[in-house]
């Protein structure tokens, strides 16, 4: 047969055949499933965009970089704007110019600038306070998902650290900081709590303050870094010192341009280093309890309490995940969750279930679930939610919201208290 007479169909056989083999022989030679993702990544090769060899997403050397880079990546993409803009035939030119569409613009390069304020300090910080052998790696030139993480920190001071993100932050933190109050301060100074996940730190810094002993363990090095600047005497010295304009770059939604490059101040409260608060840069499956400290009256080492929050769903296997936080938790001891179930999706989690499925998983696992009881801010389960579960509350919340926004996100997220109970 000759080249002219394949079918399209021909090609697709012949192109998917040793394809087919491949995991056929994987499957009898009884190696590790392959999902289509794996073989994907196989066919294609691995999606990074910088070396191998590079620092990954977010390492300390890949965030400083982000953030001294945030001025030429945001110019790059005003830059785009202005191509955009320029496409437009005479007429329309003239009235985008008339609406002040170009000096739009150059507010938004201008408010960038004004940015780079906090976002130079934050890697000026890290150099100084990392050894030089880690953060002098030299790293490819940043990509989109390097800016995305850089301007997901300034939400956060917003949300974490602003009096502006009060309302938001009080929805999603009381129903824990609640629950945990109901322990007596005295009992509290002996109790250690963890928080996975601990993103800017907020929730954690208000546990201590509590009393109890705190360990907040996060991954990202572009939070961390935030952190560790707010937390330092040597850039953060009083209550709003600094300011940003964090919701400059998105133009959807708005009402006016003055709310969109608002200004925000925070923090509204100076965290610092205190004896009952820890930041541990790094993977939480990765982290082991601590040893008990001497005094301590429990018999079995683990944690008093795991608090996640906006957590799980970020997991490649919630499967792993729920163990580790049983694993890390002491005989007795309970965790508390708060968030959505928004899977990282594309195949890259694992599993991607459901609530019902969470809960049962967490059943399996060993845990006796509760709702956490009623306090203020928390309504019981609405009716269709309480169809799939009684054991948890329905929470309707948002995340680094912009509060002027013609659009509002709602996640109508789930709180629950769940006991690793003692073996008999
Ligand atoms: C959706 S954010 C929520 C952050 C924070 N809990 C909050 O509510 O603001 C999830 C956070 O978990 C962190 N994270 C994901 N997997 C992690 C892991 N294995 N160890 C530590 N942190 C992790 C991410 O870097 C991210 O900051």
């Amino acid at each position: 047969m000759s080249d002219d007479n394949l079918t399209p169909t021909d090609v697709a056989v012949a192109c998917l055949l040793p394809l087919i083999i491949f995991v056929l022989g994987y499957h009898l030679l009884d190696k590790p499933r392959l999902s289509f993702v794996d073989i994907w990544d196989i066919i294609k090769g691995p999606s990074k965009a910088f070396k191998d060899d590079e620092p990954g997403y977010f390492s300390v050397q890949r965030a400083i970089s982000s953030y001294e880079t945030y001025l030429s990546l945001s110019r790059d993409e005003v830059d785009s704007m202005r191509r955009s803009y320029v496409k437009l035939g005479r007429a329309h030119k003239k009235v985008g110019y008339d609406l002040g569409y170009t000096k739009k613009l150059n507010r938004l390069e201008n408010i960038i600038k004004s940015n780079l304020v906090v976002t130079d300090a934050i890697a000026a910080l890290a150099r100084r306070e990392f050894a030089p052998e880690l953060v002098d790696t030299p790293i490819t030139s940043g990509t989109k998902g390097d800016l995305g993480r850089v301007r997901e920190a300034l939400k956060h001071f917003v949300r974490d650290w602003s009096e502006e993100g009060r309302e938001e932050r009080e929805v999603i933190f009381s129903p824990i900081l609640n629950f945990l109050s109901q322990t007596s301060a005295a009992q509290r100074r002996g109790m250690r709590v963890l928080v996975p996940g601990s993103g800017l730190g907020r929730l954690a810094w208000e546990i201590s303050e509590l009393g109890f002993q705190t360990v907040a363990i996060e991954l990202s090095s572009y939070m961390t870094l935030a952190l560790r600047f707010l937390m330092s005497p040597s850039t953060t010295q009083q209550p709003n010192q600094h300011t940003i304009h964090p919701f400059a770059s998105w133009f959807s939604h708005t009402r006016s341009n003055d709310h969109i490059f608002r200004a925000v101040s925070f923090p509204d409260v100076v965290p610092r280093q205190k004896e009952n608060f820890q930041l541990v840069e790094g993977d939480f499956l990765s982290h082991r309890c601590p040893p008990l400290p001497d005094g301590n009256p429990n018999t079995e080492n683990g944690y008093d309490a795991i608090v996640t929050l906006f957590f799980i769903d970020t997991s490649v296997n919630i499967i792993a995940t729920l163990e580790h936080i049983y694993s890390l938790l002491r005989p007795g001891g309970i965790w508390i969750n708060l968030g959505p179930l928004l899977w990282t999706s594309g195949g890259q989690a694992r599993l991607e279930l459901s609530l019902e499925e969470v809960l049962n998983l967490a059943e399996m696992i060993g845990f006796k679930i509760h709702d956490g009881q009623n306090h203020d801010r928390v309504q019981r389960c609405s009716e269709e939610a309480s169809q799939v579960s009684n054991r948890s509350t329905t929470i309707e919340c948002e995340y680094t919201a912009d509060k002027m926004a013609m659009m509002r996100w709602i996640y109508r997220a789930e709180f629950w208290v769940a006991t690793k109970e003692k073996i008999a």
